[in-house]
């Protein structure tokens, strides 16, 4: 998405005759776009028909119940209690969802020969623990801890761990596309020098060779709540060349670089993406505010028109209490949050962070699922008092 990529092999101009060298007929062009016709797409070339399917049948994947009331409470959970473990499709523990997005945790314990393919929503997979590699049609993309992975809604994709020592994700699905935020890209498209970020900070997919194989590979497609299980004739990954702007890429939370002030700055300085019903920003080591009597420690906020979640990956955390790595709050809107007791004091003066934590600010109210009240902290609605 930050920019256009080219991988493999593709024809001079689209839509045209494109044979294979071996004389077995014409590649597949499968163009992949978003908003209609009207948004960033790429081509895709493939061996075989992309929609080849043998079989199709629904199938049930138990994730926790959402609840329908929402407890109009301050919320702290430690997303690493009691995780049930599996496969990076079936490890997912959802925490908190709208009509929007979704907010889910996953310790994955072992690999998986299965494919899967999100078809209603883009998901932003941040690696808090573990490394692999994420092959999807367009290639592979390496990852490594801190990486954020956005793959478009639609696209066909495995992850393969290294080793099931320590994996742990956080995983959010949204219905729109994660975007770059406009004000960080000048009027052709490329990021302005004052972006927390620039084009080499983003890591596209890397050539994968095409796989040309026969077989019954299994792909598990998520359409909201709903799975199927579809048997493919063609290995999915047979693509021999793609361009254009659609495709899975990677930035790394240590690549964001942050603004600082003289006085406290609000969190839309830690922007990282936009969609049409959250943000999700990076909030990364850096010096503190510099006014003589600056106060580091955010004051007391109400964002009444957004919900405000917060996982905590290493670090101190400047204003909250209690709080560690794979802690998650989730402070509704409407209603006002701030520093813990003695947080603000303890902050004058300070000079610098080391905390790391990625932040999702949702426009419509969250709903909690009973992995929620599983995982969470009685004590912190009081922790003000
Ligand atoms: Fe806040």
């Amino acid at each position: 998405m930050p920019f256009y990529h080219v991988l493999g092999e593709i024809p001079r101009v689209k839509h045209t005759t494109f044979y294979k060298s071996d004389g077995k007929g014409l590649y597949r062009e499968e163009l992949v776009s978003s908003k209609g016709f009207s948004g960033i797409y790429s081509n895709l070339y493939h061996h075989h028909l992309p929609s080849a399917t043998q079989e199709i049948q629904k199938i049930s994947i138990a994730g926790p119940k959402t609840l329908d009331e929402a407890p109009i409470v301050y919320t702290h959970c430690d997303t690493d209690k009691d995780p049930h473990g599996g496969d990076y499709i079936h490890s997912r523990e959802k925490l908190l969802e709208n009509t929007q997005c979704s907010i889910s945790t996953a310790k994955v314990t072992q690999n998986s020969e299965v494919f899967y393919r999100n078809a209603r929503a883009s998901e932003l997979i941040f690696v808090h623990h573990g490394s692999g590699v994420l092959k999807s049609s367009y290639g592979a993309n390496p990852f490594g801890p801190g990486d954020q992975i956005v793959v478009p809604k639609g696209t066909i994709y495995s992850m393969d761990f290294d080793d099931f020592d320590n994996n742990k994700l956080l995983i959010v699905e949204s219905r729109s596309a994660f975007e770059i935020p406009k004000h960080f890209r000048n009027e052709y498209g490329q990021l302005n020098e004052d972006a927390p970020y620039c084009e080499r900070d983003f890591r596209p997919p890397e050539f994968m060779e095409p796989i040309d194989k026969k077989g019954n590979f299994k792909l598990i497609v998520k359409m909201d709540a709903q799975f199927s299980e579809h048997i493919l004739p063609n290995h999915p990954f047979d693509v021999v060349g793609w361009d254009g702007y659609l495709y899975p890429f990677t930035f790394n939370i240590k690549d964001y670089h942050p603004k600082v002030g003289r006085i406290h700055l609000p969190p839309p300085v830690h922007l990282l993406y936009t969609t049409d019903a959250f943000v999700i920003c990076n909030f990364v080591p850096r010096p503190f505010d510099f006014h003589e009597a600056a106060i580091p420690a955010p004051y007391f906020h109400n964002n009444v028109d957004s919900d405000e979640v917060l996982y905590y990956l290493d670090g101190d955390f400047m204003s909250r209490k209690g709080v560690s790595a794979g802690s998650l709050t989730w402070h509704p809107g409407g209603i006002p949050h701030g520093p813990q007791p003695g947080r603000t004091e303890a902050s004058v003066g300070v000079e610098r962070t080391d905390e790391y934590a990625f932040m999702i600010d949702t426009f419509e109210p969250l709903k909690p699922t009973v992995k929620v009240q599983e995982c969470q902290d009685d004590n912190y609605p009081k922790s003000w008092l």
